[in-house]
């Protein structure tokens, strides 16, 4: 399968300057989805995930199906505000923009084997954030798992102590 025929390249969104890959076609396209979805199972099942994690909104899309093919519980990272009950937080920048997630408490267990999922992997802000949260709960990062690298952007760099897997470079 090549995955990149179902990527589309959008110039300046959101902003002037960003060349915006987005998987919406891939998510429409019951084959590709199922293929990358198959891809990224396989990946997780091999580092022996006991929970799969994924930041709002599209790591959700990724790894919730999964999270459900393996039979793992999924837990969500989220943006500041969103969560109901109390939650650990960290401020973070990303390709276009800063922000702040959470993740409630009590979602992972100390030493509880974590894949993280996500679409793309930019600068690496946001996946960055996203070890921090499950690091200060005493989770386990066993991997990274995204369908897009930017290789420009040079994420990898600020995740050296971690397994990186990805579908497509660009
Ligand atoms: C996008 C994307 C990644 C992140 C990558 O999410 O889905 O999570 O940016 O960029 P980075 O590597 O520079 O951090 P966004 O915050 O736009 O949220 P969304 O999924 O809700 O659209
Ligand atoms: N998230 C961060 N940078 C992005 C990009 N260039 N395309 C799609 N999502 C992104």
């Amino acid at each position: 399968m090549n995955y990149k025929d179902y990527i589309e390249i959008v110039k300046d969104f959101p902003n002037e300057g960003i060349v915006f890959k987005d998987i919406t076609p891939l998510m429409a396209d019951g084959d590709a989805y199922r293929a990358a979805v198959n891809d990224i199972t396989a990946y997780a099942k091999e580092k022996h995930a006991d929970v799969i994690v994924g930041p709002e909104a599209r790591g959700f899309v990724v790894g919730c199906p999964v999270a459900y093919s393996l039979g793992l519980g999924f837990v969500p990272v989220r943006k500041e505000g969103k969560l109901p009950r109390e939650v650990v937080k960290v401020n973070y920048g990303k390709e276009y923009g800063k922000d702040a997630l959470t993740l409630h408490k009590d979602a992972i267990q100390p030493g509880q084997k974590v894949i993280i999922t996500d679409d793309l992997l930019a600068t690496g802000g946001t996946i960055k954030a996203t070890i921090d949260l499950v690091e200060q709960l005493g989770g386990v990062v066993a991997g990274l798992a995204f369908m897009i690298e930017l290789t420009q952007l040079k994420g990898r760099e600020k995740l050296d102590n971690y397994d990186i897997f990805t579908l497509m470079q660009y």
